[in-house]
């Protein structure tokens, strides 16, 4: 193997050396990053069959791929946590002794990528050399995983430069789990269906993931390294990994103020983090920094703030369009790929409500001929998009800052047709930490094939927490101690609905007076009034411009809290309480206690109004 003269990293230099020696690929290719690389393994992926060239007036520079119909979306019952002690995992993750794991995962990646070249991807989450930032080193036999992880992160020769002869870096090999034997041919999309393995060694601070090709399983500097593996390193350090978008919020006046926002999958995150006000509220601005994960720390004065390691968008394609999301549909207008959505006849893509008459004719995502009396769907519901961040319009010039944005407000929401009201301020960090840590969604069909279940999702992690989730609030409850002006904290819910199942709020643009009153509080604290379960506004502290026909009586639907429910809700938290007893801070049940108290007490809604 030639190892470029660039790589002075002696331990990075014998990883590889002694990983080739266990996976025994044919070739070894060192990624520069280089655009010329990127276009070549483009034009390799069509040859192989696994990319379709768009359509280059319609698409420019962007590609179509099809997955394997049982490789589609992250495994969340194949991934593990395997820390030492099973205790450390924690009830929500699925754990393996690491001495066993290694074993099944030698066996499985001796001579994986026989007959395939391994790649060796250097990348930097977040921006390259700044403070908040951490390296990686991927290896992959999948040129798809290559060409995508060009796009997400920070990726090739510069990387190199940073880790110079013994920077830390965390390794992550990836095989899609089928070698070739000689003379064998390929097929568009390799995977090993029966037997994946997504496994993160937090005391290694390691990644090995096997027999999966698709997104977060394989792009592993996403979920696996900067929430899963990140997440120990922020406990151990003292910051936050979060799944969080972080946009800013533009007042007429220009001042900025950082917010970030953490939803469970499927509650529109990404539309969340290009919001386009609607135009009689033109005169504010939403600034795009990170769609999905945000990493925090406390700066010398005391304020909290976050960058975005991420370098590109992976965003779910169904649903997108130009009224849910311009500032998407703008970003993936070329340099984009695209997996699992349909094609269209003149070599363009189409996914369900992209546009709101489906085209006569269509190549569905499994690679058949497609018609509106299709009974399946055109495109999968995880069907993907892939495009660097700095294409959107709405990108913040700040978004690649290496000191990170000051973040004023966190904000936590789920998809709830009750309880949840639009908006509450929590009291202080301790309630707002518990509003966060019993977070719950209601499943889509996408997400499960359950619609409706109420699944807890505590700050949105639960997927994506490397350790006992309990001590993760801890930490969260200790990281807020070393605040001299911690982040408000904020509950939102857009998705509430009547007793007819039609949504109390039209969401999207809209969403933007919720934010006006959310930055208005974290900055001075002036409006709102006093609930059991925190701050609220009431209408006339809220910006109606443009939606004068939303009446009062509308808004208290949508913000009601009916007592009898949170009685409920918090008796169902002790479920998850249950579930974590072990290491459960004590304060949560503190909260949860007053809470309970003060909805005993707690007046009408309507009554607060002045
Ligand atoms: C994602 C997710 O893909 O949260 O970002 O599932
Ligand atoms: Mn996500």
């Amino acid at each position: 193997m030639q190892i470029p003269d660039y790589v002075h990293h002696t331990r990075l230099r014998q990883w590889v050396e002694e990983m080739v020696a266990l996976c025994k690929p044919d070739q070894v290719h060192w990624c520069d990053g280089s655009q010329s690389e990127y276009d070549a393994l483009c034009q390799l992926l069509v040859e192989n069959g696994t990319f379709t060239r768009l359509n280059p007036e319609l698409r420019p520079n962007s590609y179509l791929a099809r997955s394997d119909p049982d490789d589609v979306a992250r495994t969340e019952d194949r991934t593990f946590i395997c820390s030492l002690s099973k205790q450390d995992a924690g009830p929500t993750n699925n754990w393996v002794d690491p001495r066993k794991m290694h074993k099944i995962l030698n066996g499985l990646f001796d001579g994986c990528m026989r007959g395939r070249t391994m790649y060796v991807m250097p990348f930097s989450m977040g921006p390259v050399g700044s403070p908040l930032s951490y390296l990686g080193v991927e290896l992959s036999d999948s040129a798809y995983v290559a060409v995508h992880m060009r796009i997400m992160t920070r990726m090739g020769r510069a990387v190199c430069d940073v880790l110079g002869a013994d920077a830390p870096f965390v390794p992550a090999v990836h095989s899609v789990g089928q070698p070739l034997e000689p003379g064998q041919a390929d097929v568009p999309w390799p995977c090993n269906n029966a037997n994946k393995y997504i496994v993160h060694f937090p005391e290694e601070r390691a990644i090995w993931s096997f027999g999966s090709g698709y997104g977060g399983n394989a792009l592993l500097g996403k979920k696996c390294f900067a929430l899963r593996i990140a997440s120990n390193i922020a406990r151990d350090e003292g910051w936050l990994a979060e799944h969080m978008a972080i946009i800013g919020v533009q007042a007429p006046d220009g001042e900025k103020t950082y917010v970030t926002a953490a939803f469970p999958s499927a509650c529109g995150k990404t539309n969340f983090a290009m919001l386009i006000p609607p135009p009689a509220l033109g005169d504010w601005k939403v600034t795009t920094v990170g769609d999905d994960i945000a990493w925090m720390k406390v700066g010398d004065d005391g304020q909290v703030y976050a960058i975005n390691p991420e370098a590109g968008i992976f965003g779910v394609a169904p649903g997108t369009n130009v009224e849910s999301n311009p500032n998407a549909m703008a970003t993936i207008a070329r340099n984009a790929l695209f997996t699992n959505v349909a094609l269209t006849p003149d070599g363009d893509v189409w996914w369900e409500d992209m546009t709101p008459t489906p085209p006569p004719a269509l190549i569905d995502w499994h690679g058949n001929p497609w018609t509106p009396a299709s009974k399946e769907k055109a495109a999968h519901p995880n069907a993907r998009f892939t495009a660097p961040a700095s294409q959107c319009p709405s990108i913040d010039p700040d978004w690649e800052n290496p000191r990170g944005v000051p973040i004023r407000a966190f904000i936590f929401g789920g998809r709830r047709r009750n309880v949840m009201p639009l908006v509450l301020h929590t009291f202080n960090w301790p309630y707002g930490v518990y509003f966060a840590a019993t977070m719950a969604s209601e499943t889509t069909a996408a997400a499960t094939g359950k619609v409706g279940e109420v699944r807890r999702d505590p700050m949105a992690m639960l997927p994506f927490c490397g350790y006992h989730m309990a001590s993760y609030f801890n930490h969260w409850l200790q990281f807020g101690r070393a605040l001299s002006n911690p982040p408000r904290i904020f509950l939102v819910n857009w998705f509430r609905k009547d007793k007819d199942e039609h949504f109390l709020w039209k969401g999207y643009g809209e969403n933007m007076r919720i934010l006006q009153w959310i930055v208005g509080r974290a900055r001075t604290r002036s409006s709102g009034v006093e609930m059991g379960l925190g701050r609220v506004p009431t209408y006339a502290d809220i910006d109606w411009r443009g939606m004068e026909d939303f009446t009062p009586e509308q808004f208290e639907q949508v913000m009601s809290i009916d007592t009898e429910l949170w009685k409920q809700e918090i008796l169902s938290h002790d479920e998850l309480f249950m579930k974590l007893y072990d290491r459960l801070p004590k304060e949560l049940l503190s909260v949860r206690d007053l809470l309970l108290s003060s909805l005993w007490s707690e007046p009408e809604w309507k009554d607060r109004q002045e």
